[in-house]
């Protein structure tokens, strides 16, 4: 492989099925650089033992989502035949990396690490943290650096995560010499699909809240969450002048409109910018907006709903998919753990073997 070539890793945890704030946090992107042709390698991982990190009473959860989310990832357009989708627990050889990494970093490091910070109060694990859930950004870093990624297309919440990992890379390659590859994170371009709100306009979408579309959800849920989404609350009567800030109805069309929906299903706009100085200046009422959302969201989903009921009726072949993708997995962070045991020195049965070595001062 040429020194240079571009390698993705990314993944998710598999604890629900995926939404439309995945979609265009992530997977939509996913999919182009699949097809763009500039990556050698891809991976994408379904997190299961991350998951266990904060579900570790919860592990049919975890099993159920398994399938879940690979049929989103195959319904979206991952094609196996350019990406690798596999299963991170079958990769023992990730937790042998953790536990050395473990040795770079400080507690005080991890205490500081913001996502790390956050879910420890939405959790509220402040009294009682599981070891394995506070370390997992050192185990996101051996998932990283198993496969030699390159390019992390994450959601800017991973951000943490990266920089953890690139000074696991900076210190082990200085301790050990030059062994691990330093990642980039890959985000989002368009700011609205940073981080897409809930249909409620919580900042947060989650399954608790009932505020997620989801990506295999059908076309009548799809149309029922969006006339009910959240809007200017003050935007009472139609000739009101309406506020863009917070209404998510607005910040979905920033994350999923283009200029041609507008030509084919509301032609009297030619823009987003056009319809957004209508609604600020009064007398274009939600219901409008909303259904042109709707047929946007749907134009969008519809492919991948199509796709999702043909691989629900092949759960062979996504199986099979999952299978040889682990095995593949694991053939290259095989290789990755053996670059790294020799670098620290620990390859006692690897040629030259430490018993030549050995006896050479032994011996003599
Ligand atoms: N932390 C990611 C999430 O919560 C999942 C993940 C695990 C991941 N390991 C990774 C993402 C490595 C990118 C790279 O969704």
């Amino acid at each position: 492989m040429a020194e240079n070539s571009k390698i993705i890793l990314t993944g998710d945890r598999p604890t629900g099925k995926l939404h439309v704030g995945h979609y265009v946090g992530s997977l939509k992107r996913r999919v182009e650089l699949q097809n763009s042709g500039e990556f050698e390698k891809i991976f994408i991982m379904i997190a299961d033992a991350q998951a266990l990190t904060d579900n570790a009473d919860h592990p049919a959860k975890v099993r159920e989502n398994i399938m879940e989310v690979a049929l989103d990832y195959l319904s979206v357009g991952i094609d196996p035949a350019k990406s690798t989708i596999f299963i991170q627990s079958h990769i023992a050889e990730l937790t042998e990396l953790t536990f050395y990494y473990m040795n770079l970093v400080t507690v005080s490091r991890l205490q500081r690490n913001p996502t790390v910070k956050a879910e420890i109060q939405m959790r509220n694990f402040e009294t009682s943290i599981p070891v394995g859930f506070f370390t997992y950004p050192i185990s996101q870093a051996a998932d990283i650096t198993a496969f030699k990624a390159t390019t992390v297309p994450v959601g800017e919440d991973q951000a943490p995560m990266l920089e953890q990992t690139r000074e696991i890379v900076h210190k082990f390659n200085s301790v050990y010499g030059e062994t691990l590859v330093e990642p980039q994170i890959l985000l989002p371009e368009n700011e609205a699909c940073l981080r897409l709100p809930g249909t409620d306009g919580k900042a947060k979408m989650s399954k608790s809240l009932g505020n997620c579309i989801y990506l295999s959800e059908s076309e009548e849920d799809v149309r029922k969450k969006v006339m009910s989404m959240f809007t200017d609350p003050d935007h009472i009567r139609v000739q009101d002048p309406g506020k863009l800030e917070g209404n998510t109805v607005f910040t979905y069309l920033d994350a999923f409109g283009n200029d041609e929906h507008f030509a084919e299903y509301l032609p009297e706009y030619a823009n987003l910018d056009e319809l957004k100085e209508h609604y600020k200046r009064g007398g274009l009422g939600d219901v409008k907006v909303k259904k042109f959302l709707n047929s946007v969201l749907q134009e969008e989903l519809s492919p991948i709903r199509a796709r999702r009921a043909e691989y629900e009726k092949n759960l062979d072949q996504v199986y099979e998919i999952l299978r040889s993708g682990s095995e593949t997995a694991k053939e290259t962070a095989a290789k990755t753990l053996e670059e790294v045991k020799h670098a620290m020195k620990i390859d006692y049965f690897q040629e030259p073997t430490f018993l030549a070595e050995q006896k050479e001062k032994f011996i003599i």
